[in-house]
This record gives C-alpha cells, sequence and structure tokens, in this order.
C-alpha cells in the first residue's frame, strides 16, 4: 500500500530542547541478547549494583506498607526524615527526586535562566550538560588531564568567572576519581557568591576510606550548593527511581521542590528507598566486595597494557585503543555490555561497571582476546 507522505509541521517547538544531544543510555537486555545470540549477558553498562539489593528492601515491598493504590506522599516526609536522622541535617534542606537526575533538572529548572552559563567537565554525566542545555544555558567544559584527572587549576579559574553552577561528580562519572580534601577545599574556595556548587556523590559510598564526604565538608562552608546522592548505585535500588539533594538553604530547597514535579518518587520507591537505609549493613558490605573487584579488574587490564585511569566508583574508563564502538561490537557479540564513550575527543574509551567476579572475569577474558589480536 502507498504510504502518504505528511507535510512538515510548523508547529514551533522549543529550540532549547529540539537541539539537545541525545543521552546515551546503554543498551537493553533484551536488545544484547538479540544482538549477541547470548542469554547469559553481562551487563556492564549502567553502573548498577550486582549484588542486587538488600533483602529487607525485598520484605518491605512485600508487606502492608507497600500500598499501589494510593497516591505515594508527594514530600517524601517519612524518607526525608530518615535521611535527616542518618545525615544530621533539618528534612527541609533535603529534596527527594525521581532518581537524582530528576534533581538535576528540577535544579536546573530553578536556577537558569536563557543565557546563564554552567561548568561542568569532559568526559561528563550526559545529564550535567544537557538538562543546563534545556533550560536555554551555556556549558563550558573542562577536559581531563592527561593523567586521566580533575583539573583543578582549569576548574578554578572556570569557577571563579561566576558561572550560575558548577555541576561536578566526585567520584567522577565517567571517569572514576573523586576530589580529595584538598581539591574539594580549592574548588570550594573559588565559588563566589551567585555561583551554585552542584557536588553530585552518586557513587559516593564506593570510594575508599577516608575519602571526603561533600555533606560534611559543604556543612561548614557559607558557599550555595546541593550535594546530590541515590539509591540507584551501592543501594541497588535503579530500578526503582529515588536519589535526593542536601541543599545549602531551606529556600534553595524550596525552590527545587517547586521545580520537581508532584507525585515525583513513587510508593515502592519510597518503601525501598527507607527500608534500604535501615539495613546499611547490606550497603556496605556490597560496596566493600565492588571495592575489592575494582582493584582486581583494573590491575588485570593494566596487565593487558590498557591506560585505565583511578577509580572510586563501581566501573572503570580506559582507553581501549581503538574506536570504542567497534570495541563495545566485539565485547557484545561475547555477550558483554559495556559503555562506549562517544563524546568527541574521548571516543576510544569504554566504561565498564564492576560486576561479579564471573563477569568480571568474562571482560578480563574478552580483553585479552582482543589485545592479542
Ligand atoms: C554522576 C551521576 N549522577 C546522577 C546519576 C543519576 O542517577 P539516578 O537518577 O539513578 O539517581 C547518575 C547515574 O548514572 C550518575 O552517574
Amino acid at each position: 500500500m502507498e504510504q502518504s507522505v505528511k507535510p512538515a509541521s510548523s508547529l514551533p517547538l522549543n529550540p532549547h530542547i529540539a537541539a539537545l544531544p541525545p543521552y546515551n543510555a546503554g543498551m537493553n537486555i533484551s536488545m544484547a541478547r538479540a544482538l549477541s545470540g547470548r542469554n547469559d549477558v553481562a551487563r556492564l553498562a549502567s553502573n548498577e549494583n550486582p549484588d542486587g539489593c538488600s533483602p529487607a528492601v525485598m520484605a518491605a515491598l512485600a508487606s502492608s506498607s507497600f500500598e499501589p493504590w494510593r497516591y505515594a506522599d508527594p514530600a517524601c516526609t517519612a524518607l526525608r526524615a530518615a535521611l535527616g536522622e542518618k545525615l544530621a541535617i533539618d528534612p527541609g534542606m533535603i529534596v527527594a527526586g525521581n532518581g537524582s537526575e530528576e534533581m538535576i533538572a528540577a535544579i536546573s529548572r530553578a536556577v537558569l535562566v536563557p543565557g546563564a552559563s554552567v561548568v561542568t567537565t569532559v568526559p561528563s554525566f550526559g545529564l550535567h550538560e544537557i538538562e543546563p542545555l534545556a533550560a536555554g544555558a551555556d556549558v563550558v567544559k573542562i577536559a581531563m588531564t592527561p593523567e586521566m584527572g580533575f583539573d583543578l587549576a582549569a576548574l578554578e579559574a572556570a569557577i571563579a568567572v561566576g558561572p550560575r553552577i558548577v555541576f561536578i561528580s566526585s567520584p567522577w562519572n565517567p571517569v572514576g576519581p573523586g576530589l580529595d580534601h584538598a581539591g574539594l577545599r580549592r574548588l570550594i574556595g573559588a565559588v563566589r557568591p551567585g555561583t551554585l556548587l552542584v557536588l553530585d556523590e552518586a557513587y559516593f559510598e564506593f570510594a575508599d576510606p577516608g575519602a571526603p564526604d561533600g555533606i560534611e565538608v559543604l556543612r561548614n562552608s557559607s558557599i550555595d550548593h546541593v550535594v546530590l546522592r541515590t539509591f540507584s548505585k551501592a543501594y541497588g535500588l535503579a530500578g526503582l527511581r529515588v536519589g535526593y539533594a542536601v541543599c545549602s538553604g531551606f529556600e534553595l530547597a524550596r525552590v527545587i521542590a517547586a521545580a520537581k514535579t508532584p507525585f515525583n518518587v513513587n510508593a515502592a520507591a519510597q518503601v525501598a528507598a527507607i527500608a534500604a537505609l535501615a539495613d546499611e549493613s547490606w550497603m556496605k558490605a556490597s560496596a566493600g566486595r565492588v571495592r575489592a573487584e575494582r582493584v582486581r579488574t583494573a590491575a588485570a587490564l593494566k596487565g593487558l597494557g590498557f591506560r585505565v585511569a583511578q577509580s572510586q566508583t563501581n566501573f572503570l574508563f580506559f582507553d581501549c585503543k581503538g574506536d570504542s564502538s567497534s570495541v563495545a561490537a566485539g565485547l557484545l557479540k561475547q555477550g558483554i555490555i559495556v559503555k562506549a564513550w562517544r563524546e568527541t575527543g574521548y571516543e576510544h574509551y569504554l566504561r565498564a561497571t564492576i560486576g561479579l567476579p564471573a563477569d568480571n572475569d568474562r571482560l578480563i577474558t574478552a580483553l585479552q582476546g582482543l589485545a592479542g589480536r
């Protein structure tokens, strides 16, 4: 049958949104199975927790405290109270989000106007660029050093110019290192009134003991700031979508909360996050296993001759010595999904999540085969 060709629409679209670069979300499991012809896919692309989540979460979801037929509390009162107690922060300074990614969007909506400037890093967590662009802001990206670390001098200089927001993830997605105490203090010292520092600590729980705790460090500073944390990584709740923003003041928290959707955190996510928080020992044991596997896997990749960035996270970022999409396609044929980095200038880097020991062994063996070619 002949298809009728629709005339191009003359509907004016928001130009900031229409021009957005796509978010590199990684491959879903069914497509990976179809492309690899294998069922036993090792999912090393999305920085999920290979251990799953605490059994206390599953029990809470099966209990009468989870009522799917009710609208969940739009203010996440019980979750924010539990977080406030754990962190010794007034719950009025905490905003819960549908994943911390919603908080990145809400902060951008709350603070940015078209033409405002934002500083972040490159390579970057995609949304630190996409959400400011969606708000019409201009984004300045500070490149990693040749040693695959934060370029503190360049970041200090860019922050001192006075952007409206600075988005820094530490530990850094996708590269891996975290700011040390001195580095974090330097960046805080560069922030002037009128700039909001957003320290995204999605991978905080995987950092080595002694790494700075952004909430603690920033609590004693006078700068406007938000620290982002999530239940998606170390707590293993990526599929439920819950994260939070710890803000430096009540008014900032109020306006960020006003920029989110009203019923943003669903009932299952609220019940699960409260149960996960009450079982910190599960999370800590899991993060410890991930740290040990990170050290082992990094050493193996270095042994194969790859340049691997220092990591305080649940993933490794390394120069795969070729086009990352081709190398990722080679790994996929063997049933392993990793993330090929596609930002300009970084197309020869791969990011691989730390999985269960058997998955990490598969990755090492597959890369050994590719390296030997
Ligand atoms: C640095 C960083 N921030 C925020 C997020 C968003 O996490 P979520 O929305 O699952 O809380 C991620 C997810 O990968 C991340 O890597």
